[in-house]
């Protein structure tokens, strides 16, 4: 079939193909809560970073499309080098990811690091996660943290904001690089003001890639999933992370009253992938995510310490 004849099929004849290729392929298809809805709806597993390491890890298929941003299907690969794993579109990657390089973190290690534990967000490249001692997602940072003795001292990189979250809430010592997410960190106190002048009965709850302002000023701060759960158990809430997750959560609970924190929240790496793009990633098997073995091998001890304290 030619590219064209994608192009021209409905939705509804994308998806059909899509269930078809999974069952031929023995293919799982694992796609991030922040994706369009019509890529969640063809979904085998949704959920956050963590979730989907864990489904990654666990799946006994042959091929993993992961629909979602490029370190998250690097996750993948790192964790099931057997498999063939492919990414739902070429281009979707993500900007945090690529604001430190292994060679700046090896720099970092030769200054300060001697008696620092280097943690690295999942949000980043295998070759930092080779040069780390243990990844951590956004809904277990502090738990990986806590899990160390209590003088330990650390590295956070690449997000300042989920590491001083992490130090604030663990009281360690974290020595911190200047990255952060274009989406969340652009999230101002006004923004917060503003939505809470306007929805005074909601709850606000945030990502902790949001600024120190803003995730103080909220009442609670969670990973994607760790926010599903929140809007669980509450009818009014001010969801403060990127859109697609407001999208999800009103499908979902149609007699809640939810509001985005901010309709700027738009990641456009996320939104990069539509239903035509995960049909002929899947029929081509196309974007297949390689990691040098030497590298992953060196990622893997640190994505694995990561999932032992996650059970
Ligand atoms: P979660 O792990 O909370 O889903 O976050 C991933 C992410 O990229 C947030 O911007
Ligand atoms: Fe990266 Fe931010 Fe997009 Fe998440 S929302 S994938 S951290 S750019």
């Amino acid at each position: 079939m030619d590219e064209l004849k994608f192009h021209q099929m409905t939705n509804e004849e994308l998806k059909n193909l899509i269930i078809r290729l999974k069952k031929e392929k023995n293919a799982v298809v694992l796609v991030h809560n922040y994706q369009f809805l019509e890529v969640q709806d063809i979904a085998d597993y949704i959920g956050d970073s963590l979730d989907l390491s864990q489904k990654a890890e666990q799946t006994d298929a042959d091929i993993i499309l992961f629909c979602g941003v490029k370190f998250m299907a690097e996750t993948a690969k790192i964790l099931s080098p057997e498999k063939k794993v492919l990414l739902s579109h070429k281009d979707a990657g993500c900007p945090m990811a690529e604001m430190i390089t292994a060679n700046e973190l090896k720099k970092l290690k030769n200054q300060y690091g001697s008696n620092r534990k280097v943690v690295c967000y999942v949000n980043s490249t295998a070759e930092v996660k080779a040069e780390s001692d243990i990844c951590c997602t956004s809904a277990n940072a502090v738990k990986i943290v806590n899990s160390f003795p209590k003088d330990q001292k650390f590295i956070f990189v690449p997000d300042k904001n989920l590491g001083s979250y992490t130090a604030m809430k663990t009281g360690r010592d974290i020595l911190l690089w200047n990255g952060y997410c274009i989406v969340h960190d652009i999230i101002t106190l006004e923004d917060v003001n503003l939505a809470r002048q306007k929805y005074p009965d909601y709850s606000l709850i945030v990502h902790p890639e949001c600024k120190p302002e803003v995730y103080n000023a909220a009442d609670a701060v969670g990973s994607t999933k760790q926010i599903e759960d929140y809007v669980d158990t509450h009818d009014k809430v001010i969801i403060g992370t990127e859109i697609g997750m407001y999208h999800k959560l009103q499908h979902k609970y149609p007699q809640k009253q939810l509001t985005p924190l901010s309709k700027k929240m738009v990641c456009q790496n996320m939104k990069k992938t539509k239903l035509v793009d995960v049909a002929m990633t899947l029929y081509y098997e196309q974007n297949e995510v390689i990691v040098p073995e030497r590298i992953a091998k060196k990622a893997y001890q640190a994505v694995d310490r990561m999932l032992k304290l996650s059970q």
